[in-house]
């Protein structure tokens, strides 16, 4: 059984930093992966966008070598036990707590509307989380807050009605969360990001990415050493390469006498790390048919799993069996 959950949201195209700090390790730990389309309509959204993102995020997470034969991968919609234990969560979570949340917080202070489902987001998550019994999460920061509550939630339940749920932890991402924006070093390579020049999406074509990394700021100081306060954009960069060609930083540095044969390695590695990426996609991408059944299989496989679960909570909060998850 995997120990560990891994949740992307199809609100943007995938880049680097994903790659390296959250698809990688959640592959290489085998994970259960988690398409959160649901997650992408708690602000205002465009229907066909979020298919698009959708499919674009299915194909490339299996691409990148997802393997739903060994952990489970699928789409959060196709599984409706998600949206059964948001509810049953919420009657464990108080008010307060969902409207305390930071990033409700800021997301609401920004909107005119705000959706009811922006503030509820949390249960969801802790729904995805804890019908999986997994005891690790990997997060960003700005997602910490959320799975701490997914454990609140979790200790309360089963202190009021009895051993249910396992309770998770957040676990920082081992690497790649340090992945910077090329064009401004201070931000981290987002993908909802204005700055798309500095980003480096996995499916930019070779000269693009090539070009990305070439303009890629630096500084005056004209040496190449790993020194993330003094030097952020070459440090940037080194950490890049790091990631592809699975070396430190530090050693690294003392390759490379000038900027510009830094950055033509990192272009190299960049394009080397993501070619066999890009040609399976593009072979998945040409039987869209066969990426639905590969996700319609990895959902009826994960439900062995996510009917069990909510077939416990309902028990425990006292429902009656014969309808629903049974
Ligand atoms: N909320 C996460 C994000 O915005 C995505 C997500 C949804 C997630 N469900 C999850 C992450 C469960 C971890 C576990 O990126």
């Amino acid at each position: 059984m995997p120990r560990r959950l891994s949740g992307f949201k199809p609100t943007g195209h995938l880049h680097l930093g994903n790659l390296l700090g959250a698809v990688r390790p959640a592959i290489e730990e085998d994970s259960v992966i988690l398409i959160a389309d649901l997650h992408a309509l708690t602000v205002t959204h465009d229907p066909a966008r979020v298919r698009g993102l959708t499919r674009e995020l299915a194909t490339l997470l299996l691409a990148a070598g997802a393997e739903p034969d060994r952990a489970p991968c699928y789409v959060q919609s196709h599984v409706p036990e998600h949206t059964e234990l948001h509810y049953l969560l919420e009657c464990a979570t108080s008010y307060g707590e969902a409207h305390r949340m930071i990033q409700f917080k800021e997301q609401a202070a920004t909107q005119e509307q705000v959706r009811l489902s922006l503030l509820t987001y949390p249960t969801l998550m802790a729904a995805d989380i804890l019908l999986h019994d997994v005891e690790e999460v990997p997060v960003g920061a700005d997602q910490t807050q959320h799975v701490e509550l997914a454990r609140d939630v979790a200790v309360r339940f089963n202190n009021r009605y009895g051993p249910t749920f396992t309770v998770p932890k957040a676990v920082n991402p081992s690497f790649g969360g340090r992945i910077r924006n090329l064009s401004d070093p201070a931000g981290k390579m987002g993908k909802t990001n204005d700055r798309e020049a500095g980003v480096l999406f996995l499916l930019d074509p070779p000269e693009v990415l090539r070009q990305k990394i070439m303009r890629a700021v630096t500084d005056t100081v004209g040496e190449v050493r790993y020194d993330p306060q003094g030097q952020p954009g070459v440090a940037n960069l080194l950490e890049i390469l790091a990631g592809c060609v699975g070396d430190s930083p530090s050693t690294l540095a003392g390759l490379f006498r000038s900027y510009g044969e830094l950055k033509e390695v990192v272009a190299d590695s960049v394009v080397a790390t993501l070619r066999p990426i890009q040609a399976r996609y593009a072979d998945l991408a040409a039987e869209p048919g066969a990426v639905e059944g590969i996700l319609r299989d990895g959902a009826r496989r994960a439900r062995s799993q996510t009917r069990a679960v909510v077939r416990r909570a309902r028990d425990r909060l006292g429902l009656l069996p014969g309808t629903g998850a049974e």
